[in-house]
């Protein structure tokens, strides 16, 4: 594309790398969470932040498979930290358990990436009876986030470094339905285009992003004064 060699403030490009961007950094006091991470970007974010020392675990719906990844991983990055946990983000209840199991293991938190998503598929409903793309993309992530928030915090306060939590939207939040996200529509079949409600749902991840930041942000404000 022709903007792939534009640099941005940053000094990177569409083109950089992973390992370039990363470049110098130490991640071996850090534990991260990737939402599914045994594929496309989630497979490569887990590799270099496990290459920079970072203690990754891996979120997938699909352990077996998982475990086999992590093996590869291993091959190469005989030093990576990586654990495997189940998680089905479209499964309200899947996000309860994951998040309980994460808190009771110990392990800090001081990385969260929300990286799952699904992309124009054909209507369908989510275990809890929502549709698929809006549940994966947006409601799974959003819960997961407020389920681990609090380690988050803990992990902030103990290791006195800010956290980071990462939600993966797209260009395509800017093609959501005309009114935005239709709340009182989001089941509704006979109107459902599978792109608008991929927009729908990405547009709902910088939402939350947005929200998410100012409030941690005046909460951190307050706690200051
Ligand atoms: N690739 C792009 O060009 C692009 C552009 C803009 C934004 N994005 C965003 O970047 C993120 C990653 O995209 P990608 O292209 O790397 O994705 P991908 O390769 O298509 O992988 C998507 C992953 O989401 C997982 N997933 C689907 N349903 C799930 C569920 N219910 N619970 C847990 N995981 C589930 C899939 O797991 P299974 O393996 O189990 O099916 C799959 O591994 C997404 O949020 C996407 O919207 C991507």
């Amino acid at each position: 594309m022709w903007f792939i060699g534009w640099k941005g403030p940053s000094g990177f490009s569409a083109s950089s790398t992973a390992q370039q961007v990363t470049h110098g950094i130490d991640g071996t006091s850090l534990t991260a969470i990737i939402t599914e991470a045994s594929s496309g970007l989630g497979l490569e974010t887990t590799r270099i932040l496990a290459f920079r020392g970072v203690h990754v675990v891996m979120a997938v719906r699909n352990v077996k498979n998982c475990i086999d990844i992590k093996e590869s991983i291993l091959k190469e990055i005989p030093a990576a930290k990586i654990d495997v946990f189940e998680l089905d983000l479209s499964s309200l209840a899947s996000v309860r358990k994951f998040a309980a199991d994460f808190n009771s293991s110990g392990l800090p938190l001081n990385i969260l990436i929300n990286n799952a998503g699904l992309m124009a598929t054909p209507f369908m409903l989510s275990q809890d009876n929502i549709e698929l793309q809006f549940a994966t993309n947006h409601l799974g992530h959003f819960l997961l986030t407020n389920l681990l928030l609090e380690t988050m915090k803990k992990t902030v306060r103990e290791c006195n470094q800010e956290g980071r939590i990462v939600i993966v939207s797209s260009e395509a939040h800017r093609f959501a339905y005309s009114e935005g996200i239709r709340f009182d529509k989001i089941n509704n079949e006979s109107e459902y285009s599978s792109y608008f409600a991929y927009g729908q749902s990405k547009l709902a991840n910088i939402l939350h992003a947005n929200e998410l930041s100012r409030r941690l942000k005046e909460e951190r404000s307050a706690n200051n004064c």
